[in-house]
């Protein structure tokens, strides 16, 4: 298979990603020690920096990666996206903990190692699956228990995003041993349940994603309130309407569940309000750059 090239940019130098070379050693090979964002960059800018830069310092913070000067990880993003020329697209940015012998424990004195691309987004794919909305299968939650921490090790959402594909569905609905859904494999999600927003409680059992943030911003703007509370998978058929949200999913209807359509398997009203909502924010912030 040949691999697309992008602008990349290894520890501050510029380069195409086919030109980056890493070592075997590097921890994020060999354990998956190492963090990660994806940015959605609209009209050249990229949608929620602040936002996703927070984040990224938290991951680092919470799995201890010392010695990355965020600000500076910043400039690099903003400096790619400026020789990239590229509006519509999508920044990577990893950061692992660097190559060392291998222990388990943390190596002293490694610096640790950060990578940046940026890629042209096409969202004609999404657009049309916004337009419809999209199937999803509830699998278990396989994964660890800091899933706040954006991290690498992502084999748990692999293994229900890949049974997801294999039904012929968008995105698995994970939940947990006693039935609850946490969230997508890589996506939040969102019910309306007596007209208001349902979505997974914040803390260790779910990315604090950043699309859920905004939502919960934009929720007054579409007429409703939002409530943090666990959904039992088998309430699942109860809810009005359930929607996914994420960096490049941004707003999205799911219209049926292990098969089963949910709310006459069309999108919701509410969905709707909120999709109009975020493209409208969307379009205000491109605006400001
Ligand atoms: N995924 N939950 C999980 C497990 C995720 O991996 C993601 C994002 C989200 C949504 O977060 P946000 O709104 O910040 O994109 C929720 C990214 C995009 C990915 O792994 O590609």
């Amino acid at each position: 298979m040949s691999l697309p090239d992008y602008l990349a940019c290894l520890d501050g130098a510029v380069m195409p990603l086919s030109q980056v070379k890493i070592s075997p050693l590097d921890r994020a090979f060999l354990f998956g020690d190492a963090i990660y964002e994806v940015l959605r960059v609209y009209g050249g800018k990229a949608y929620l920096a602040d936002e996703h830069f927070q984040r990224l310092e938290n991951s680092l913070a919470a799995i201890r990666i010392h010695g990355i000067d965020i600000n500076e990880t910043r400039r690099r993003m903003d400096n790619l996206l400026a020789r990239a020329n590229c509006p519509e697209a999508m920044v990577y940015i990893q950061i692992t903990r660097g190559a060392a012998p291998r222990k388990h424990a943390f190596p002293k004195d490694t610096p640790p190692l950060e990578l940046l691309w940026v890629q042209a987004y096409d969202d004609g794919p999404t657009a049309v699956k916004r337009q419809q909305g999209v199937g999803v299968i509830t699998h278990p939650d396989l994964r660890w228990k800091r899933c706040d921490v954006k991290s690498v090790n992502l084999l748990g959402n692999l293994l229900a995003n890949q049974a997801a594909a294999e039904a012929d569905c968008d995105e698995a609905l994970l939940y947990n041993d006693a039935g609850f859904l946490t969230e997508g494999s890589h996506s939040s999600f969102f019910a309306v349940i007596d007209g208001a927003l349902v979505t997974t409680p914040g803390g260790n059992t779910i990315l604090p994603g950043i699309t859920r943030l905004i939502t919960f911003r934009l929720a007054p703007q579409a007429g409703v309130a939002v409530r943090e509370q666990q959904l039992h998978r088998h309430d699942v058929d109860k809810v009005q309407e359930l929607f996914l949200t994420g960096t490049t999913s941004e707003v999205l209807p799911i219209v049926r569940v292990d098969g089963k359509p949910i709310a006459g398997g069309e999108p919701g009203p509410v969905t709707r309000a909120l999709q109009r909502a975020f493209t409208e924010a969307v379009r205000q912030s491109a605006k400001i750059a």
